[in-house]
């Protein structure tokens, strides 16, 4: 089948990016994505494209080119469904907050909406892509949903995880370490793959598209998210060791990263993961081992979030401690929110939970950001549920700047890695705080020696 109508629904961090790019590079196809948010699809359509409502670096250009040519976005979801042959669903599929599996299991919710909505349009046959991360064996329930719909349509599913990293989304898309695509292993099957091996190839080399079975596929992306967090807590395991002894967890990380077996990326010490995957399937992973019995294979990667938790209180109690064993109305700078550098998204950000635990000890917390507002910072404590929604709004400040925010504060915390915090005027800073005047550093990004020489009393992650 020769694609040339492709509906994404789903106008988020995933779809959004990931539709961008392959309208720039197959212009033959019309991509449409969809979303029920109306405020988030307006903003995908601003005039001016610097308002697009995800930031990820090139991303604006990317969408000013295509915008209106072959790519649109738009609320029309049954519209575009029933003229799409091929239609991505690229949902959240966020933790259950509710019932069986709750704090465990993916929310397959949304998913199931769009199986429905999408049986219930379609009048042609039709290619559906799983691009959500989702629990294994979803895809079943995807077609029995749009097998039982009577109106002779035939569907096709297909898995094909993103493995695109935040901040860095249009370089993964554009040069993918590989693209995995599964399907069924049927004739029928093998065609719908060839349909989307066909897509990627206008950019990507053949030889980097895997296909595979359904299920592999499915539990590859799983796979991949736990083996990355896995070396994350275990180097932050490691961190909390180093401080012990005397070592120093950058050095460590080095000696270790040499050694091709291990290499030496997703080694950098932390005040934690955070970010909307991780945890996320982790948690996934160790519902679906648990239900089939297999609790120590649940228990093992349990082991991986329980050592990130630690991590972020770990950060949080040495705040408290440093400072005399109180942060009571004292005024904390949070220098970043987002879950990591070149992102606006927040969601599990190890900010949220050490800002969470200050609060409770009813430090001031001064945040600034570079690209993430006062309403997405207070949404993200008020879905905790610690306190009332007033009461995080009396403890959190805003101001423009990074230099007004650490005016007067006893301590800087460093949550996320921008860029720009290592430029900083470190001496003017110094001087507008109070003494002695702290810096923690969450991701080890400052230079500790300069700032020690400034008078600050500096603590990093692992040394
Ligand atoms: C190890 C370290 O690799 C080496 O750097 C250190 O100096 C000494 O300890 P060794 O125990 O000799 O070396 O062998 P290694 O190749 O690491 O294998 C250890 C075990 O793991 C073996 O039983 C091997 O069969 C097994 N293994 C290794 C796997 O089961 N799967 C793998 O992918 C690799
Ligand atoms: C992750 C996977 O990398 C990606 O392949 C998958 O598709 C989605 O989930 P993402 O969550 O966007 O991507 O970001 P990632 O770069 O993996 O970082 C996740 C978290 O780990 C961040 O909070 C980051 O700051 C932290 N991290 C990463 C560390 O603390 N140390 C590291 O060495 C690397
Ligand atoms: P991700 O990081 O997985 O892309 P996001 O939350 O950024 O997650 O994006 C998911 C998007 O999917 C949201 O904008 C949400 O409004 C949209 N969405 C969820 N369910 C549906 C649905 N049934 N139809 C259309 N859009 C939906």
């Amino acid at each position: 089948m020769k694609i040339t109508k492709i509906c994404c629904i789903g106008a988020g961090y995933v779809g959004g990016p990931t539709m961008a790019i392959i309208a720039q590079k197959c212009p033959q196809i019309q991509v449409t994505v969809v979303d029920l948010n109306h405020e988030r699809i307006a903003a995908w359509n601003d005039a001016d494209v610097n308002n697009i409502p995800i930031y990820e670096p090139g991303l604006s250009e990317i969408v000013k080119e295509a915008r209106g040519r072959n790519l649109f976005f738009s609320t029309e979801v049954d519209q575009a469904i029933d003229e799409a042959q091929m239609v991505f669903i690229s949902v959240n599929t966020p933790t259950k907050t509710y019932g069986k599996g709750k704090g465990m299991a993916a929310d397959l919710k949304f998913i199931e909406l769009c199986a429905r909505q999408i049986a219930k349009v379609s009048k042609s046959d039709k290619i559906v892509v799983e691009k959500s991360t989702l629990p294994v064996r979803t895809a079943e329930a995807i077609k029995s949903i749009l097998d039982n719909t009577g109106n002779g349509v035939k569907f096709q599913i297909l898995s094909n995880p993103e493995f695109l990293a935040e901040g860095t989304a249009v370089q993964d898309l554009l040069q993918p370490d590989r693209i995995l695509i599964g399907g069924d292993t049927a004739e029928e099957g093998q065609k719908a793959i060839q349909a989307l091996v066909e897509v990627y190839a206008n950019w990507v080399p053949e030889d980097k598209i895997l296909t595979t079975n359904v299920w592999s596929s499915e539990l590859s992306k799983l796979t991949a998210n736990a083996f990355l967090a896995q070396r994350i807590s275990s180097i932050n395991a490691m961190s909390e060791l180093c401080e012990k002894t005397g070592a120093n967890v950058n050095e460590v990380a080095k000696a270790i990263g040499m050694d091709s077996r291990i290499g030496s990326k997703f080694l950098k010490a932390s005040v934690g993961f955070g970010g909307s995957c991780f945890q996320k399937d982790i948690l996934n992973l160790v519902y679906i081992a648990k239900s089939y019995g297999l609790n120590e294979v649940a228990d093992y990667w349990e082991q991986v979030i329980i050592m990130n938790d630690h991590q972020k209180r770990r950060f949080s109690d040495t705040i408290v401690r440093k400072l005399y064993n109180t942060v009571s109305d004292k005024k904390i700078a949070f220098l970043g929110w987002a879950f990591k550098k070149d992102t606006n998204d927040t969601r599990e950000s190890a900010a949220i939970y050490v800002a969470d635990d200050l609060i409770s000890e009813n430090a001031k917390i001064a945040v600034y950001d570079p690209k993430v507002t006062r309403k997405k910072i207070l949404a993200d404590l008020d879905y905790l549920e610690s306190r009332s929604a007033e009461a995080n709004a009396a403890h959190i400040l805003s101001f423009q700047t990074a230099y007004e925010t650490c005016e007067g504060a006893h301590a800087i915390a460093i949550l996320t890695e921008w860029d720009e915090f290592i430029s900083y005027d470190w001496q003017k800073i110094y001087n507008s705080m109070q003494k002695p005047a702290f810096v923690f550093d969450g991701r080890n990004i400052l230079d500790g020696p300069a700032l020690e020489k400034i008078g600050f009393i500096y603590q990093a992650i692992g040394s």
